[in-house]
């Protein structure tokens, strides 16, 4: 049986770290740290996404602008919102939510996010950054696994890596986080052939594919650390992971819910990123 690891759980902790330093902050008169997020239209999932975003800021005490935008909004339009909020002193970090509605090219604006402000770690020179193992902004996503990871007790150094899912948003930069920590990484997608047996080689196994339920028994070797980074919705509308849990979770040796798994880490670590990018501000 394995060990379930809540992402809810860990990033309460981490939380109430967090505002102790946003106390000590305000304790000592600083300026506070501050998120700006914008978000262009009017997406049901991408306005509950950045809600959970600034509550989660007041909760741990930090300053937070939401920017919303109409679904009209043109390219220059949000362009020229991105600049000001580089320019703005007050302002740590910027987060643009993904999707844009359809005629807005959305790698134009990540380019245009000061890079020392891009606490969701698109732009290009983070992601150089991360590859070339130089400090920068990492996405949070792949932050948070590896948070789990580490909760899990888990050290991936030598150990064998299994990404399925090759997205810029998670696959790929968590596939180059766990060999910066020396596993050994393979990344699977979907023209990878014999999919079961290689994910069941892994040591650690990380599904981030999009695919209900799709990880079985057959997919995971007996005491392995599985992260479920699915967020799929079910036809009764419920949330289910890309990992079949009843399935798995007789084998594996760890492995995170859906929900109350990685979803909940992923804007803890936004967080993280924007106290880090307030501290290089501040010159600490
Ligand atoms: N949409 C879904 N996930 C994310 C994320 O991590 N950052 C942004 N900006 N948009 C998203």
């Amino acid at each position: 049986m394995a060990q379930v690891i809540y992402g809810s759980e860990v990033s309460k902790d981490i939380r109430t770290q967090l505002s102790e330093q946003m106390e000590a902050l305000r304790g000592a008169g600083a300026r506070m740290p501050k998120l700006a997020v914008i978000l262009v239209g009017n997406n049901p999932a991408s306005l509950s996404y950045v809600t959970g975003k600034e509550k989660a800021c007041a909760q741990v005490g930090m300053e937070s602008e939401l920017i919303r935008l109409p679904e009209a909004t043109t390219q220059d339009e949000l362009m020229a919102v991105v600049r000001r909020l580089n320019e703005d002193p007050a302002v740590d970090g910027i987060l643009c939510q993904l999707p844009l509605p359809r005629g807005l090219d959305s790698a134009q604006v990540i380019r245009e996010i000061r890079p020392d402000k891009d606490v969701d770690g698109f732009h290009p020179i983070n992601v150089g950054k991360l590859h070339l193992k130089e400090d920068g902004f990492v996405p949070c996503t792949p932050l948070g696994c590896m948070e789990l990871l580490h909760r899990m007790g888990v050290n991936p150094s030598g150990k064998r890596a299994v990404v399925l899912g090759r997205s810029n948003l998670v696959g790929a930069p968590v596939a180059r986080l766990l060999l910066n920590e020396n596993a050994t990484v393979t990344i699977c997608h979907s023209k990878t052939e014999n999919l079961p047996q290689v994910c069941a080689e892994a040591d650690i196994l990380i599904a981030a594919v999009g695919r209900a339920k799709m990880v079985t028994a057959e997919y995971v070797k007996e005491g392995a650390a599985v992260i479920d980074v699915g967020i799929n919705r079910n036809e009764q509308g419920k949330l289910v992971g890309d990992v079949d849990f009843a399935s798995v979770e007789p084998k594996a040796g760890f492995i995170t819910p859906v929900p109350k798994g990685v979803g909940p880490m992923t804007i803890t670590m936004l967080l993280k990123n924007t106290l880090k990018a307030y501290r290089q501000h501040e010159g600490e």
